[in-house]
């Protein structure tokens, strides 16, 4: 497969890969405007939580790098404005923060030295951020692979690949490390309603990647783990709390639920930017709600429910720490007791 990048900087604008519009067509999207990244974000055009880190960061970059002011007070306000902004795109996933909170650092740290200087050093910071999420998937590969066994077959939901990441993956990228190691397995994916993130993107991610994959709808999941046909579930996260309760996309936690009643271990595979530490546990992870034409029509040519029907759509779930196996992390493997562990990882 052709290497792809989720995110990059390209001829002085964010350059992103429109995900609404996958499998059907691969386009990519300059973009020169914070407004239309915002909205690029919230519609999901760039989306996964690493990938959310890496747009904060060039997010800011793009909001700072013409600003007129000389002096750091003014510099910052503007800086504090457009942190602020994009804090408002979607509020589940901690990567987006910690992305932001990086590049504000940035400019405290350098307040000292010239506006001029304080621009070249957000830029670079932000291609750092972008050079650290392919290594640190890639080390989550690495462990994560240990726990893929030859013949297994491996349950997914939403997108946690390339797509989600720079160009690697967390969940996926686990799959890709054991493919790079000849393991032989199975994968089947979660279609991951109302978006589909798992139908249009992680099919066409494995595929491309030539991975044994099979798509199923969201409600098929029991079924296949009362059949014996599931050997693991893997799947990322966008916010882990200090006790390992983490949240992702709706649907993970019924997996997690169905998992421990047919003994099977489920995994997540997040890096440490993905750990909320200051939450003590999952309860006060912020869930996205979206709207409801996402659920009633979005991807279908027409509409699938009553017109003017009430819908709830909240676009994450949390799973409880003890329904978790063990967390993969660039760090290592944490397994319960995990508020100790993830304690102790954090600090390596
Ligand atoms: O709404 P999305 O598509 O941004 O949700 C993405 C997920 O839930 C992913 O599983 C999560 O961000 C981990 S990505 C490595």
């Amino acid at each position: 497969m052709k290497a792809i990048r989720t995110i990059e900087w390209k001829h002085g604008a964010i350059r992103i890969i429109d995900q609404t519009l996958l499998p059907l067509k691969f386009r990519v999207l300059d973009i020169r405007d914070i407004r239309v990244l915002w909205k690029a974000i919230r519609q999901l055009k760039v989306r996964g939580a690493p990938a959310l880190g890496a747009a904060a960061a060039w997010g800011v970059y793009l909001g700072v790098k013409d600003a007129p002011e000389t002096e750091f007070a003014g510099f910052s306000r503007r800086l504090d404005k457009v942190i602020g902004y994009l804090a408002s795109a979607r509020p589940t996933a901690r990567n987006l923060f910690w992305g932001l909170e990086r590049m504000g650092s940035v400019a405290v740290r350098n307040r000292q030295r010239p506006v001029s200087r304080i621009k070249k050093l957000l830029f670079r910071q932000a291609r750092q951020i972008v050079e650290d999420d392919r290594q640190t998937c890639r080390a989550i590969g690495a462990f994560g692979s240990t726990l893929i066994h030859g013949g297994d077959t491996i349950l997914t939901v939403c997108n946690a690949g390339i797509l989600a990441t720079i160009d690697y993956g967390t969940a996926l990228g686990v799959l890709y490390s054991a493919q790079a190691r000849g393991r032989k397995f199975k994968v089947y994916a979660c279609e991951t309603r109302p978006l589909l993130q798992g139908a249009r993107l992680t099919t066409w991610e494995l595929t491309k990647r030539k991975i044994d994959v099979t798509l199923i709808c969201d409600n098929m999941a029991a079924t296949l783990m009362a059949q014996g046909k599931i050997d693991a579930v893997i799947t990322g996260a966008d916010r882990i709390a200090a006790n390992g309760d983490a949240a992702n996309k709706i649907g993970t936690y019924s997996l997690a639920v169905l998992a421990r009643h047919h003994r099977i271990p489920f995994y997540i595979a997040a890096p440490f930017s993905t750990f909320d530490l200051q939450l003590k546990d999952g309860a006060q992870i912020p869930i996205e709600e979206r709207p409801a034409g996402e659920v009633t029509t979005l991807y279908f040519k027409n509409p699938v429910a009553a017109q003017g029907v009430k819908v709830y759509n909240p676009a994450f779930d949390v799973t409880d720490h003890r329904l978790i196996t063990a967390l993969i992390t660039e760090k290592g493997i944490i397994r319960p007791p995990f508020k100790a562990g993830i304690k102790k990882m954090t600090r390596r």
